[in-house]
């Protein structure tokens, strides 16, 4: 089980950070949305970035959006430590966040965890229990990398993840038949002209 938390104390070390000129060009974009004086308000946005650019977030990488902040180190951590969408370790190709809060818990998530924990290798899959996603009207709920995959059940979860074993993309949202958040199998009211 390749399990992701805030805890530091095994991530690797990595010497130095610095943004390409993609990722550069973009944090400046998200800085210049701000006025004089107030660019720590791009805090989120430059570590997403910094996360999307390197795969996860060293701390090194925080370090230098603290620079480009101008904010002290601490508070950077402070965010990043904060918040289940940063990785503060390595990851694997698809990391999976399951929601066990109590709509999805209700809905079977302990089961979808154990699923997932036992799939998790630290390469292909990670895993990470956290909070509501905020789709609880289509638990249980597994975020995989920017999708949700919703109104799972083992079977469906492991449709999903030998898809993306075998390099497909399967098709995010709910895994029963419904729209977004409308009733399987179709419109049950106002159904008339
Ligand atoms: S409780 Fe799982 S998405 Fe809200």
């Amino acid at each position: 089980m390749s399990m992701i938390t805030a805890d530091p104390k095994d991530v690797p070390q990595v010497e130095k950070f610095a943004f390409d000129a993609e990722h550069l060009a973009k944090a400046n974009e998200l800085i210049a949305n701000y006025p004089q004086g107030r660019q720590a308000s791009a805090v989120i946005g430059l570590l997403d970035l910094a996360q999307r650019q390197h795969g996860w977030l060293p701390r090194v990488a925080m370090n230098e959006v603290a620079r480009l902040l101008d904010m002290a180190p601490i508070r950077v951590y402070e965010i990043a430590t904060f918040y289940t969408m940063f990785q503060l370790r390595p990851k694997g190709k698809h990391h999976l966040q399951v929601c066990t809060t109590t709509p999805c818990w209700l809905r079977g998530s302990e089961a979808i965890m154990k699923a997932c924990e036992a799939a998790a290798d630290g390469e292909t899959f990670s895993v990470q229990e956290v909070e509501c996603l905020g789709a609880c009207v289509n638990a249980p709920v597994v975020q995989i990398n920017d999708d949700f995959f919703e109104d799972l059940d083992e079977a469906s979860l492991k449709r999903v993840l030998d898809a993306l074993k075998r390099g497909e993309n399967p098709k995010p949202g709910p895994q029963v038949d419904r729209v977004n958040s409308a009733p399987e199998g179709g419109p049950t009211t106002l159904r008339s002209e």
